[in-house]
């Protein structure tokens, strides 16, 4: 990719220590960032940090629970002290849900996940804009999920949350597209993480369906995701903001 460098500057990843989040941690690293690992899996976290120092790169793992302010906040500033600033971020910290029909959700499930998952990417947008007005500018990558733009099944609350984190993203596009910040988001199909493996192992028969579900015919790899969120966070996409862009293997081309 011609103009995907990074090369002096600093990018903060949330669920860095597995998946999408130490694939794009480590792809972000290999293109010349910094990069400042958020979690609450300490171990998974300082792993991705030593993979990426092996690769020559340089890390700083924070644990951070992302649905709570102080410990954004703290991710924030312990990255801006160590590295100067942050001039991107890749908000990806999410949980899935077990899954059941609506009204069988109970009310702690849907306030975990939507705290997670919306509240979470929300706080980080709250501090990254706020860090990055004064420095004038930065690009914002959020994760959001094919549940963003199509509804799923026995996952209202994930849904919700995810269809929350494509509202949170165009509208910061639009309050902040003058002020030199862009921000996006990457809706991925079912991506071949702990939290697929996770689903299968809550529902083996969904296994077969997976490659059924997405036209390419397989599921996606955590590097193909973190391709895509490091081209949107990247000069390269100078022009495009407010997007949510479907990693899906065409699932939701349908
Ligand atoms: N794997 C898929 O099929 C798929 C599909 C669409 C969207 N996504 C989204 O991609 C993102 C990454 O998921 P993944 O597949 O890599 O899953 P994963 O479970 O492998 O990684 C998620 C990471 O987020 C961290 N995390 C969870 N709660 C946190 C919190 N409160 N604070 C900080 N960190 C927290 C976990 O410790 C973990 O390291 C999530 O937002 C998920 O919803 C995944």
């Amino acid at each position: 990719m011609p103009d995907v460098d990074f090369a002096g500057k600093c990018v903060l990843v949330t669920g860095a220590a597995s998946g999408i989040g130490r694939a794009a941690a480590i792809e972000f690293a290999a293109r010349g960032a910094r990069v400042v690992l958020g979690d609450l899996d300490e171990a998974g976290g300082e792993e991705t940090a030593r993979i990426v120092r092996r690769g020559a790169g340089e890390a700083l793992f924070v644990r951070v629970d992302v649905s709570r302010d102080a410990d954004v906040a703290a991710l924030i500033a312990a990255g801006a002290e160590r590295y100067g600033r942050i001039d991107c971020a890749f908000n990806n910290a999410g949980i899935e849900e077990e899954g059941q029909r609506l009204a069988d959700c109970s009310e702690a499930t849907f306030d975990r996940v939507l705290g997670v998952n919306l509240k979470g990417v929300w706080l980080c947008m709250k501090h990254e804009i706020a860090h990055m007005l004064p420095k004038g500018g930065g690009a914002i990558v959020n994760t959001a999920s094919v549940a963003a733009l199509i509804g799923a099944p026995n996952q209202s609350a994930y849904a919700a949350s995810k269809h929350g984190v494509v509202g949170l993203t165009k509208t910061a596009a639009l309050e902040y597209g003058r002020d030199g910040i862009r921000v996006n988001a990457v809706c991925p199909g079912v991506i071949r993480t702990p939290m697929m493996d996770r689903g299968i192992a809550r529902r083996p028969e969904i296994e077969q369906l997976i490659p059924r579900l997405h036209p390419i015919g397989r599921a996606g790899e955590a590097a193909e995701v973190a391709a895509a969120a490091v081209w949107l966070a990247s000069d390269a996409a100078s022009f495009v903001t407010g997007h949510a862009l479907a990693v899906d293997g065409g699932l939701t081309a349908i």
